[in-house]
């Protein structure tokens, strides 16, 4: 583990203080130390005994919570998931037993794991009437925009389990959003092409019920390739959780004010979409179509460099990564391992990224910045290889970041020291008070 520029939870000693210089009044700020990674200073008292407020627009140094689900060390390109590598869960795990991990906090019993799996199963049908709402979209409506919206309406149909204190309803409202989202995704595919919607077929396991529910027809058999189902069970994995990102911040802010908790995951879904966050896999295949050829790509990177352009290398840099983004490294792997199986080894595009990852990373502009290839610029060439089309990249990355938002919900809800609903302050740099004037007199 690297030595991340602050203090190291293991090494914490107190120390820190504000001190105002124009009285010398001092106010000791006490560190919030975890088990593993940088303590936090806790600011909490200095707007009451100084007047004044903490400003770190971003979050870039900001805590807003504690949290025992994910860990990530940036400078060493880890991540573990309730303390396991996401190396070791994405090789010999299942997305399901991962979900189980995350949301409950320790691997699975063989029992443990079957009741979760057939609970999850005996979720996956959405109320019939849920599905007429996908009539009022129009023909080309974004998945991600029916996504955004469906999920928000499931908030209309379970009245009976959103007491949020009550663990047994924060268990029941998880497994039907963890069991409901592919369900819906497909749906939103399956509007996009005009085609039926497929009944889930709860035989099938939570990775091939997607694809069968996306790629079957009523007319015909269709068998899903292990394979594909195997690469979509990895890449769920890879995605599941990443602490407090974009996303999972807004989960928590808008289930902090107590909302209904289908609401919150939606409101997730929508911060997801940006084209910083989730909507990234979607950016990177638009970039590589964009450049089209190799020969492009010094051209390509001249105009990212480029200030003035406004243009981003897609799939490049995160705000924790400042190495090699673990996941990253293994989607790499598993493209190559992917396409060879699915006999599309010879894609493309896939070179054109390798191309311009290898350019990219012996650039001084990139190097200087720290910037890496992160876990969606590869995603989306797995994807692609699989047959999805490239605006359902990100709600396929919704599904599975399902279940980390579910998880970041359960532990707030859970928080034996109650709800505290996240308000930011801010730095006014508006008008000064003045009077209201008459049209008259303006
Ligand atoms: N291409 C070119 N330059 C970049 C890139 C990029 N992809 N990312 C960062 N930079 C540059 C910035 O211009 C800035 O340069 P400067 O110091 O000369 O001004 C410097 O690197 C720092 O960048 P910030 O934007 O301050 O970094 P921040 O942490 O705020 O942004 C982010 C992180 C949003 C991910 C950014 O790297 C980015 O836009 N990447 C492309 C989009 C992307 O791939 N998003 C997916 C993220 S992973 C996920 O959500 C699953």
């Amino acid at each position: 583990m690297s030595n991340s520029p602050a203090t190291q939870a293991s090494q914490v000693k107190p120390g820190y203080s504000l001190v105002n210089d124009a009285t010398g009044e001092k106010l000791e700020l006490p560190l919030v130390g975890g088990s593993m990674g940088p303590a936090g200073i806790d600011v909490g008292k200095v707007y009451d005994r100084f007047g004044i407020f903490t400003y770190d627009p971003g979050f870039t140094s900001t805590c807003s919570c504690k949290s025992a689900i994910t860990y990530i060390d940036g400078d060493a390109g880890v991540l573990l998931y309730r303390g396991y590598p996401v190396d070791q869960l994405a090789e010999q795990s299942t997305f399901i037993e991962v979900a189980y991990l995350i949301l409950n906090g320790e691997l699975p019993t063989k029992a443990q794991l079957e009741a979760f799996e057939a609970s999850i199963r005996r979720h996956t049908m959405i109320n019939e009437s849920l599905k007429s709402f996908f009539n009022g979209f129009h023909y080309d409506a974004h998945p991600m925009a029916m996504l955004t919206a469906v999920v928000g309406s499931l908030s209309a149909f379970y009245h009976d389990t959103t007491n949020n204190k009550d663990p047994r309803h924060r268990e029941i409202f998880a497994h039907r959003m963890i069991a409901k989202v592919p369900t819906i995704a497909a749906a939103a595919y399956k509007k996009y092409f005009g085609q039926p919607f497929m009944y889930p077929q709860n035989h099938l396991d939570y990775c091939s019920n997607l694809l069968y529910m996306m790629f079957a027809v009523p007319a015909e058999p269709y068998h899903v390739h292990p394979v594909a189902a195997k690469a979509l069970d990895v890449l769920f994995i890879l995605h599941a959780d990443h602490e407090q990102n974009a996303s999972t911040s807004t989960v928590r802010l808008a289930g902090s004010t107590g909302c209904n908790p289908y609401a919150a995951i939606a409101a997730g879904i929508a911060a997801l979409w940006g084209p910083a966050h989730g909507g990234a896999n979607e950016a990177v295949l638009k970039m590589l179509s964009e450049i089209g050829d190799v020969k492009n790509v010094p051209a390509f990177l001249a105009k990212v460099k480029d200030k003035k352009s406004g243009v981003r290398l897609m799939g490049f840099g995160h705000r924790v990564y400042k190495n090699f983004d673990p996941r990253a490294r293994i989607i790499r792997e598993q493209c190559h391992k992917v396409l060879k199986h699915l006999g599309v080894d010879n894609d493309p595009q896939l070179e054109l990224a390798l191309k311009l990852e290898e350019i990219a990373l012996k650039d001084e502009y990139f190097i200087e910045r720290k910037l890496y290839p992160n876990v969606d610029f590869y995603s989306g060439i797995i994807y692609k290889a699989l047959g999805i089309p490239v605006n359902m990249f990100t709600p396929m990355f919704a599904i599975a970041r399902t279940v980390g938002w579910v998880a970041h919900w359960i532990e707030m809800s859970a928080d034996p020291a109650g709800l505290k609903i996240g308000r930011p302050r801010q730095v006014y740099t508006g008008a000064p008070r003045r009077d209201y004037k008459p049209l008259t007199a303006r």
